[in-house]
């Protein structure tokens, strides 16, 4: 037996206290403490990391100041594109979703994924099609796309470049956990990058990259600029570095965030451990974050310098 930890992120990006309204503030740390309320419920009566993850993301996806589910960034057409992914630490069970459209919890189809299908990974109308069969949730786009997004894409759309946001500034969503049995799980949800098109998919589905649990090393949600997270392999290279290289679980992630860096890419990363232990970092100004545990120690932040 182990104290439990969870610790969550609602993205990392280009915050900075004079560019946030007080209300955004307000509210995205409304959203990040009832996300720890969730899954800290479940963790606190002796449940699994992965019922736990699941349901912290949940919580984030339902809340539209976040890039995930309702609120998610609407792609270079106006429409929103959801990718999500799950993982248990105890077998390496996964499942995850891409481009999805209709799904209102698109960490819960990705489970779905994993629990009823022999896939991993699902994408686009097929995955929404065996959401319907299963009973999972669906939504319309007034759902999913919200004024403030409506007004972004707007005005990327009006800049004209026929671009994406280069910036990424609208962030991903996820959670890690450690349960008292020792189990770790990691779970991400995001509706990407504004104004993606092409079908362009980051690293939040791809297992290794964005996601990834593994009981013999450490659970990891990222966050950030998607393709250089594939390319370092993110998720996995922090778990390997445990397992494998011997490292101090803040070395492990620095080294690997420098990588990302060097590459020209920015984020950063939640991870726990199985012995309890639970570590932030990002090389951005600042990350929605926030961690509890056993203890009933709790920490809900934004900026840099908090
Ligand atoms: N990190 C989320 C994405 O690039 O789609």
């Amino acid at each position: 037996m182990t104290g439990w930890s969870l610790m969550i992120h609602g993205g990392a990006g280009q915050l900075h206290r004079d560019t946030l309204s007080p209300e955004q503030s307000a509210g995205a740390r409304a959203g990040l403490d009832a996300s720890l309320d969730a899954g800290a419920a479940i963790l606190g009566e002796g449940g699994t990391a992965l019922d736990a993850v699941e349901a912290a993301v949940r919580v984030l996806e339902d809340d539209p100041h976040f890039n995930a589910g309702r609120g998610a960034v609407l792609g270079y057409e106006g429409a929103v594109s959801l990718d999500a992914a799950i993982m248990d630490g105890r077998d390496r069970s996964g499942g995850a979703v891409a481009g999805v459209a209709t799904t209102r919890n698109p960490v819960s189809l990705a489970r779905a994924v994993m629990a009823a299908t022999p896939h991993v990974l699902l994408s686009g109308a097929g995955a929404d099609q065996f959401a319907r069969e299963q009973g999972v949730p669906q939504a319309g786009a007034d759902w999913f796309a919200t004024p403030e997004r409506l007004r972004q894409h707007a005005e990327l759309r009006a800049r004209g470049d026929g671009w994406f946001d280069a910036e990424m500034k609208y962030g991903t969503v996820g959670a890690v956990a450690c349960d008292a049995a020792g189990n770790v799980a990691a779970a991400t949800s995001t509706g990407g990058v504004m104004g993606k098109r092409w079908g362009r998919i980051g690293d939040t589905p791809v297992l290794g990259a964005g996601t990834y649990a593994d009981n013999r090393a450490c659970a990891v949600s990222a966050t950030g600029s998607g393709e250089y997270f594939i390319r370092a392999c993110v998720a996995h290279e922090i778990a390997a570095r445990l397992r494998l290289g011997g490292a101090s679980l803040g070395s492990a992630i620095a080294d690997t965030l420098a990588d990302v860096r060097a590459l020209g890419g920015t984020g950063g990363v939640i991870v726990a451990t199985p012995a309890g232990a639970a570590e932030w970092a990002f090389i951005t100004p600042g990350m929605f974050r926030a961690r509890t545990d056993a203890s009933g120690h709790r920490e809900v932040a934004i900026f840099g310098d908090e």
